[in-house]
């Protein structure tokens, strides 16, 4: 009995620390069952998994809440380097870590390809997994029948798609949106925007001949969807201040009409009787107390929020974001659907810069543990995935435990010069080789933050990958999220189990 306890809390994902910690001092007889030189660690390993498979009940009931976790370019091998990266944070080897979501029990593989190209965009696969409709790369809210940049298309309103976001809130549900990147940026847009071209964050980004179109922000305090979200927290404060203004941490706005839409969002609400608050630093956030508003606009940076190895006391970070967004959201008994985006991770790949990447994956599933804890999960759907892959690589046969960030160590390289663990198949890790001979990494101080990993093919901006990503699921019908799919099925499951949108719910009979 008291050994099936100790397995439970030991196996159960990142809580492995206190008696696993101890494996690696072993280096004899196997003492103990956490010894992974033991037969015993590894049945019983596997025997706990199959009995917590074989015994879990189907939840069918309705998800009143809805989290839809997003990694940005969280690649299948972003996810098993940061568990190494955690795990040899807190003295284990590392690899046998567990992230938060990696014990939900359903998971699942998503295509990510867009209309028109074969490797994604966050803003055509933003469309996909929000609105359920696959659409060309770089727009989003919009259908493949409107191409990059045609201004047109997006003001003609035909092609419009919307999804989650529009469904939870004509069901009367609470909404939000949270992310580390512009809440402009194409990821969060894709759930409340319809743009011809992603980069139109700001009037300023338009195109300066022919149709003037909305731009994103523009659409986050006017338009029909935008304007209904409770709970937006991010960066991109830039966007909403016009050039002749200072924000009210001293950086100019980017705006070119002349139009304060922080001050306009706040007049908005009032004039609507809610009970607004506009935040744009970390303490304000923190000591929000949250029965006194009802609205909740937090721009905390001019442009991205910081990395998180970067970020000073003044930025929040995911999980306090994160955290706060469910305080307010739960207040609605209809329950509420909230949008969480880790979206430096991407950044980080296409700067080859793998620590970074590393890091914000961690304080992703960090994020993701915090919400788990705070909601009912019987009641509670929660969605973990990514949007697309990047071209990061793990690989060699190093001994376990060895530093995920650094060298491999058993087989060198035909060249006879050192190779990292991670590399990149392009971006601005590439260094011309010297005399035929490739770079000496010995020469470089791969232990910086900055360090680009290494890459064969020099690209100023490293690339996403094209395969699937992974989709983690957990509460009301995360059943429905097994097997490999197409990307844009997920808001219909989604939707499906929360009894929201236009197709087939769980609410009515097949
Ligand atoms: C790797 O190269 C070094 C230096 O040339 C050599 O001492 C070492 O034995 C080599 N290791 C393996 C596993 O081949
Ligand atoms: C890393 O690069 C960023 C710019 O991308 C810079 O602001 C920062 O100071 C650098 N960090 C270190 C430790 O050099
Ligand atoms: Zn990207």
């Amino acid at each position: 009995m008291n050994l099936w306890i100790i397995l439970i809390v030991c196996w159960y994902g990142i809580l492995c620390e206190v008696g696993c910690r101890s494996v690696h001092r072993y280096k004899q007889a196997p003492q103990n069952l956490f010894d992974e030189k033991n037969k015993e660690h590894w049945q019983l390993q596997a025997q706990w998994t199959l009995r917590s498979k074989v015994l879990a009940p189907l939840n069918k009931k309705v998800a009143k809440n809805v989290i839809l976790f997003l990694g940005d370019g969280m690649s299948i091998t972003t996810l098993a380097a940061t568990r190494a990266y955690l795990g040899q944070q807190r003295g284990l080897n590392g690899e046998e870590l567990k992230l938060s979501f990696e014990i939900f029990p359903y998971t699942g593989l998503a295509k990510t390809y867009c209309v028109d190209n074969n490797v994604a965009d966050s803003a055509c696969s933003g469309t996909a997994y929000l609105t359920g409709v696959k659409a060309n790369s770089g727009t989003v809210g919009l259908t493949a029948a409107v191409k990059r940049g045609d201004c047109e298309g997006q003001i003609e309103g035909r092609h419009s798609v919307t999804g989650l976001m529009d469904w939870a809130q004509r069901a009367v549900k609470s909404t939000g949106l949270v992310t580390t990147t512009r809440v402009t940026h194409a990821t969060p847009a894709a759930a409340y925007a319809h743009s011809a071209d992603r980069r139109w964050e700001a009037d300023t980004d338009l195109p300066s001949k022919g149709p003037r179109c909305d731009d994103i922000a523009t659409q986050l305090v006017r338009g029909r969807i935008g304007s209904k979200i409770d709970v937006v927290l991010g960066g991109g404060r830039h966007n909403f201040y016009p050039k002749n203004e200072i924000d009210p941490e001293g950086y100019s706005g980017y705006r070119s009409d002349g139009v304060n839409l922080a001050r306009e969002w706040l007049i908005k609400k009032k004039s609507q009787g809610r009970t607004p608050k506009y935040l744009y630093n970390r303490n304000d956030l923190l000591n929000l107390k949250v029965n006194e508003y009802d609205s909740l606009l937090g721009l905390f940076s001019p442009d991205h929020m910081p990395y998180h190895l970067e970020a000073d006391g003044d930025d929040p970070t995911l999980t306090e974001m994160t955290r706060k967004a469910i305080e307010m959201l739960s207040k609605n008994k209809n329950g509420f659907f909230l949008f969480v985006e880790g979206g430096r991770i991407d950044t980080a790949h296409h700067e080859t810069k793998a620590r970074k990447a590393l890091d914000e994956t961690a304080e992703f599933a960090k994020a993701v543990e915090a919400a788990v804890r705070m909601v009912d999960a019987e009641e509670t759907l929660i969605v973990v995935t990514s949007d697309h892959s990047h071209t990061m690589t793990y690989s060699g046969y190093s001994k376990r435990g060895t530093d995920i960030l650094g060298f491999t160590n058993k087989l060198n390289a035909s060249d006879s010069l050192p190779y990292t663990t991670l590399s990149y198949a392009n971006g601005p890790g590439y260094k011309p080789h010297e005399k035929f001979l490739r770079h000496n990494l010995m020469l470089d101080d791969i232990n910086h933050l900055n360090f680009t990993y290494p890459s064969l093919v020099p690209i100023v901006r490293e690339t996403h990958g094209g395969e699937d990503v992974a989709v983690y699921a957990t509460g009301p019908w995360s059943h429905l999220f097994t097997g490999n799919y197409e990307q844009n099925y997920l808001p219909h499951a989604i939707a499906y189990a929360a009894c929201i949108g236009n197709g087939l719910t769980s609410c009515q009979s097949l």
